[in-house]
């Protein structure tokens, strides 16, 4: 899809070129040639370790990076250690940190015995300015620190390390422009993620993406819609629209459109059979999106509508700007267009100040919406997040076990929906062989639901019709009809 020869008929005698994505193409084949010789003298291709943490928008960078890194040279690897370690960080609770500084610690040693190792880190825990501070000092091994901002650059950045052979630091607090025709790998054939928007305006007040990620920003429609077209010409059938907040999509850009018309575009293009979305804010859901679901065939029966918690004070401290029953009078809305959706949701336990009360308003809602499942979470505190500075924070103990009963409710719930389906008939997009066992082939559902059926390798990317025979609490086992 991406046309690999403007990289390879640039001109990389002179100077580099001022604008992008030129500047990036003339470091890509800089690199490359570098790389080449490096092959030459190893006698081997070299490798390339890249570890994701995080959600679909790092997941999605991570595919722009070995892009970049795939043309230069690197072969991805599926080992810790290789010729050049990425790792794209996240850092929206406190653990996903912990984990980096673990690896970075096994990664000293790794170095030490293959010296020509390049380490890059990247992603939102580089947006903080005390762990890059905490790098430098501790970890002297890394070769390369950037952010969220500026992963484009990955190429201009290797080989300014190449260069002096220093630690290379390029992290933005803010954003530049959007840089567009980028080259990007795909993990799946048939699927693929589309930024629509990056950043976040909402500033929650337990959340620290807003900071790492700067502010929100839209795509233009005309790119976005070029991209999916090219995708689907490429036989991707599923798509899924990425943004912290897809619901403001457009308030950013002139002319106004509305995340609802933009999903009546995408829905136009020939070759797309599914489309999906990630994540609506409630606040911001509106009836135009809801039409538009209604009555759309190719939009997934599933909405992820996050929570947070189910007591109106909470949400207030939350800044979430909107009460239990505004959330419970969307749902209703929703339902009655759409009786067959299923619904999930991210929910946050022990958020300074929640008393037993607040958490079994949480408890109501979710006996009440019955959500297909839930992504759960204790609260992290996240310096330099307004909740972080609460002095009402709730203890370990109390929030542990409000997390087991919660887990206890969703858990009921889940499997008394899919415990309901079993014996219907339902469209699954095949998608891997199982990891456990290779005569499976793990799929989903509209709803986004797993099911596992016996078949064949070469179903990979079709959707095929399926009788669900089993129900598992979160998932299926089925058979193809
Ligand atoms: N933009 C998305 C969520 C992005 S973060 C939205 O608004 O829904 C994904 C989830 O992580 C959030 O929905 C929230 O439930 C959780 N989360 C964010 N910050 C957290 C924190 N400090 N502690 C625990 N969970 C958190
Ligand atoms: Fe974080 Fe709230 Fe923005 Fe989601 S909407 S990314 S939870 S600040
Ligand atoms: Fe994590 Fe950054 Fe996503 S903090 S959840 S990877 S936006």
């Amino acid at each position: 899809m991406f046309d690999y020869h403007w990289i390879d008929g640039m001109d990389i005698n002179g100077e580099a070129p001022v604008e992008e994505p030129a500047r990036q193409y003339y470091f890509m084949k800089k690199c490359k040639q570098w790389a080449a010789g490096e092959e030459r003298r190893l006698g081997r291709k070299l490798t390339l370790s890249m570890q994701t943490m995080g959600c679909q928008m790092n997941a999605r960078d991570s595919e722009k990076l070995e892009a970049i890194l795939s043309y230069i040279g690197y072969e991805a690897v599926d080992e810790p250690a290789a010729d050049f370690v990425l790792y794209n960080t996240c850092t929206v609770r406190e653990n996903a940190n912990l984990k980096v500084y673990g690896r970075l610690g096994y990664m000293k040693n790794q170095k030490k015995k293959h010296p020509h190792m390049k380490i890059a880190m990247c992603g939102c825990m580089m947006q903080e300015p005390g762990v890059v501070e905490k790098i430098k000092k501790s970890y002297p091994h890394v070769d390369m620190i950037f952010g969220t901002h500026n992963v484009y650059k990955l190429a201009e950045i290797l080989h300014t390390h190449l260069q002096s052979e220093r630690m290379i630091i390029d992290v933005w607090q803010e954003a530049g422009g959007i840089v567009e025709d980028l080259p990007s790998k795909r993990k799946y054939f048939f699927k693929a993620g589309v930024n629509i928007m990056y950043g976040c305006n909402n500033f929650c007040s337990y959340c620290i993406v807003p900071y790492v990620r700067g502010r929100e920003r839209s795509r233009r429609p005309e790119e976005i819609l070029q991209e999916i077209r090219g995708l689907a010409a490429d036989g991707v059938i599923e798509i899924m629209l990425l943004g912290q907040n897809v619901n403001s999509y457009g308030k950013t850009l002139e002319g106004n459109m509305s995340f609802a018309q933009l999903l009546r575009e995408v829905e136009k293009i020939d070759g797309i059979k599914r489309i999906r979305f990630m994540t609506s804010h409630p606040k911001d859901l509106s009836g135009e999106l809801i039409d538009a679901m209604a009555e759309s065939s190719k939009i997934c029966t599933h909405l992820h509508l996050p929570l947070q918690s189910g007591s109106t004070k909470i949400l207030k401290d939350m800044n979430r700007k909107y009460t239990k029953e505004d959330y419970v009078s969307l749902v209703e809305r929703i339902r009655e267009r759409m009786p067959e959706i299923s619904l999930t949701t991210d929910l946050i336990v022990g958020f300074p100040g929640e008393t037993e009360e607040d958490f079994q308003e949480t408890l109501d809602v979710v006996r009440r919406v019955r959500y297909d499942s839930v992504y759960s979470f204790i609260y992290s505190k996240r310096t330099g997040t307004p909740a972080a500075a609460m002095n009402n924070q709730v203890p370990e103990e109390v929030t542990g076990d409000r997390f087991q009963r919660l887990l206890h409710t969703i858990q009921e719930i889940s499997k008394e929906i899919t415990d309901g389906k079993v014996g219907q008939e339902a469209d699954v997009l095949m998608e891997e062989i199982n990891s456990h066992d290779s005569s499976l082939i793990t799929g989903r559902l509209s709803s986004n639901v797993v099911v596992h059926c016996k078949a064949a390798p070469d179903c990979i990317g079709t959707i095929c019709r399926v009788r669900l025979t089993e129900s598992r609490g979160f998932y299926f086992m089925g058979e193809i009809i």
